[in-house]
């Protein structure tokens, strides 16, 4: 291949570049690109459809002159057409097996639709909801992360990248995206080697040990340097420290955005920045097709880097059997028996069930009983709207297959009772590219049914929420609270009913201030899905229990953020909240989460025993076993998430007050009991000390075991 050649394998455009339709997923219209460019390149982001793909495939082939088929790669984050719970409600489940079901399924009508590559799992770390990504995470807990993304990859990937039904993922975004100062989007990240080390590698490094083919650079500085200019995090940290050899992209234009941050002054500059550090793929920009064949030939970029990244990227084709079945997968006839089938749909349903987290059940409000259900007001934009989905799915407004709140209302009940309340958005503001035309005369009007309905009945369910864009890519607020027209449906509403339950939709823990005290009842629905309408319904009349647990905390207000459960003590640690004496945190609000990571509520109780072990003493090559007995103390059957959290009391370095590290999901009938024991090894107690070496330190430690992040339910064992 001449150099020329070579460099066309490194460059990503999408579709619309060939003369195919894609969603675009970033600034476009100024890729300074000629047509001639584009017969070189090496792949193709966001473009859809057996049909369109192969014939985008067939048409680039030909004329190109070793006729290298081109990769095709989308967001498929979760789900393809049968959409799922946003990654942030999978984490919910704490069932990570079910990530990957679902990963498999994404993966099987993603490929039939002719994608070779899905850009997932994301796997930042998140500690701030006020960041708009918070929905793709899987929340603040690097350990469960570091499953769910491994999970992830399983279920994409399988055995074998050329097996029908696979597709090769990508970590992303490295390194430290999430940890965007002040939730601002694309920010920079100002954290210390340990916070990235100890805390944000977990998510990717789990991808990378399940064998995950391509990576992708962040947006954000680190320690003031762009990620795709990193040399030291791309080839010391990705490639030499954590073993990975597969493809690294740049996100989308980051290359030409060294430029704006302000390390590059010229494209060219930039591309040799992107290379240097080991960047493989140049996504959506023209700074490598344009100007690394004169950085070569001038002598000032050594072309064996050139080779090695084109080489990555040919054996990536290679590995998928694009060279032997240029289409792989594509399919029109899968398509039509795979994409949205029963088993896909069952699975959807059954995630988004088990993805709501309760928060708040006074009066045990839910489930709702047969006879509530003619007695009962269902009230709000949430029970007709179609936009059940995250920011990441490709489904249009008018998409036939999402099942609403209203539609599984009616099959739950005939002669059940409905009204809009009030329009999703504030009157005159928009979220991204979706427009409400809701008149003050139609809202008022939406107001007075509503308020005549909630009087006739003797409980209220409202269903409210963020529109599905305010949490997404570039969808930071600084407020999370529900828009204006919501609370004032809520507030009015309980003017005449106070027997009130909220459903929340979102894709964030969202501010609850407002809410809270109108609500005898409070349920995260999360952005659930295709099934979601079916999902909710399953669950608030209790044919499903309600089993999920939040995986990031909701605050009391948004100006505690950045905030998670596995934070340090300082030197006056706040033992008590409020206990203002020269004590860590605020004066005005407690510093810990309104409802912490780990937290519930199951339609039954769970007591749980003090902690026991059958030693406390921890060996180097040994094992301790930690056992609480739990037991459902209610009257229904339920299933909670028994968690174990491990403090190391003294360090070379602070160390947190609490880290997860263990779970398991049990299901009791009343009044059963199960013992949940957890091994404790020497490895779990592995953090970066003080001179940045790698291991555990002999001394204390405390275990806890509880339902939450918050439990005080503990023993204390020596490691040795
Ligand atoms: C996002 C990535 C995404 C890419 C391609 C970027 O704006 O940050 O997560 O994979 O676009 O759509
Ligand atoms: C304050 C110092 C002060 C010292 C003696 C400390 O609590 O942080 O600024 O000088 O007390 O009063």
């Amino acid at each position: 291949m001449s150099l020329k050649e070579k460099i066309g394998q490194l460059c990503q455009l999408c579709g619309d570049f060939l003369g195919g339709n894609s969603e675009i997923t970033g600034p476009s219209g100024n890729v300074n690109i000629s047509s001639e460019d584009v017969r070189l390149i090496g792949s193709v982001l966001n473009a859809m459809g057996a049909e369109e793909i192969k014939a985008l495939q067939d048409k680039f082939m030909a004329n190109h002159p070793h006729h290298i088929p081109l990769l095709f790669m989308m967001d498929v984050i979760n789900g393809y057409e049968t959409i799922f719970p946003i990654p942030l409600a999978q984490s919910c489940t704490f069932e990570p097996s079910l990530s990957e079901k679902l990963s498999r399924v994404a993966s099987k009508e993603a490929s039939c639709e002719g994608i070779h590559v899905t850009f997932a799992p994301m796997a930042d770390l998140v500690q701030d909801s006020r960041w708009g990504r918070v929905m793709e995470s899987c929340g603040e807990d690097p350990y469960l992360s570091g499953l769910f993304s491994a999970a992830m990859t399983r279920g994409f990937q399988a055995v074998g990248l050329d097996k029908k039904g696979n597709i090769a993922a990508f970590v992303k975004h490295l390194a430290g995206y999430g940890m965007a100062e002040g939730g601002r989007e694309y920010e920079n990240c100002e954290i210390s080697m340990r916070k990235l080390l100890d805390d944000c590698m977990n998510g990717y490094t789990s991808s990378i040990n399940e064998g995950v083919a391509l990576a992708m650079t962040s947006f954000n500085t680190l320690d003031r340097i762009p990620s795709t200019a990193n040399k030291w995090l791309m080839r010391d940290i990705l490639r030499d420290k954590m073993g990975f050899d597969g493809v690294l992209i740049s996100d989308w234009q980051a290359v030409e955005e060294l430029i704006s941050h302000g390390v590059a002054e010229t494209k060219a500059d930039a591309a040799r920045l992107a290379i240097e550090a080991g960047v493989d793929i140049d996504m959506m920009s023209d700074c490598y097709l344009h100007e690394l064949e004169k950085l070569v030939n001038d002598g000032v970029v050594n072309e064996k880097l050139i080779d090695e990244s084109c080489m990555r990227i040919l054996k990536l084709k290679n590995k998928l059997g694009l060279f032997e079945n240029p289409y792989k997968d594509a399919s029109k006839e899968d398509e039509d028996t795979y994409i949205l089938c029963d088993e896909h749909r069952e699975l959807a349903r059954e995630v988004a069930s088990k993805s709501f987290v309760l928060l708040k059940n006074d009066d045990s409000f839910f489930p709702l009983k047969a006879s509530d259900m003619t007695n009962t007001a269902f009230i709000g934009p949430y029970v007709y709207t179609k936009r059940l989905y995250g920011a990441w799915s490709w489904v249009d407004d008018e998409d036939k297959n999402v099942i609403t709140v209203e539609k599984a209302l009616k099959e739950a009940c005939e002669n059940v009772k409905l009204a809009r309340g009030s329009s999703v958005l504030n009157i005159g503001t928009f979220a991204k590219d979706f427009v409400e035309k809701t008149t003050e005369n139609e809202l008022a009007d939406m107001y007075t049914q509503a308020v005549k309905l909630a009087k006739e009945c003797d409980k209220v369910v409202l269903f409210l929420g963020e529109e599905r864009n305010h949490s997404a890519e570039a969808s930071a607020r600084a407020e999370t609270r529900l828009q204006d027209v919501q609370l004032e449906l809520l507030k009015r509403v309980y003017d005449v009913n106070t027997n009130i339950a909220v459903v929340v939709f979102s894709g964030r823990p969202v501010d609850l201030r407002e809410i809270l005290p109108y609500a005898k009842a409070v349920m995260m629905a999360w952005m659930p899905g295709t099934e979601g309408g079916h999902a909710i319904v399953d669950v608030i009349t209790g044919k499903k229990e309600v089993s999920g647990r939040l995986t990031m905390g909701v605050t009391h207000t948004p100006a505690q953020m950045p905030l998670t459960y596995r934070h340090f003590n300082t030197g006056r640690p706040c033992f008590k909240d409020y206990d203002f004496n020269f004590r860590t945190g605020y004066n005005d609000y407690p510093n810990t989460a309104l409802y912490p990571f780990g937290y519930g509520l199951s339609y039954t109780t769970f007591e749980y025993s003090s902690v026991t072990l059958d030693s406390a003493i921890l060996h180097d090559n040994s094992c301790i076993n930690a056992s609480v007995t739990v037991t459902n103390t209610g009257e229904r059957k339920g299933s909670t998430v028994v968690q174990m959290y491990i403090r190391d009391m003294v360090g070379s370095v602070v160390r947190p007050v609490k880290e997860l590290k263990g779970f398991e999901k049990i299901t009791l009938e009343p009044k059963e009991s199960k013992t949940v024991t957890f091994k404790i090894t020497e490895d779990m107690l592995r953090f970066y000390r003080i001179d940045m070496s790698y291991g555990s330190e002999k001394g204390a430690f405390t275990v806890y075991i509880g339902d939450d992040s918050s439990t005080e339910n503990m023993t204390i064992f020596t490691l040795e």
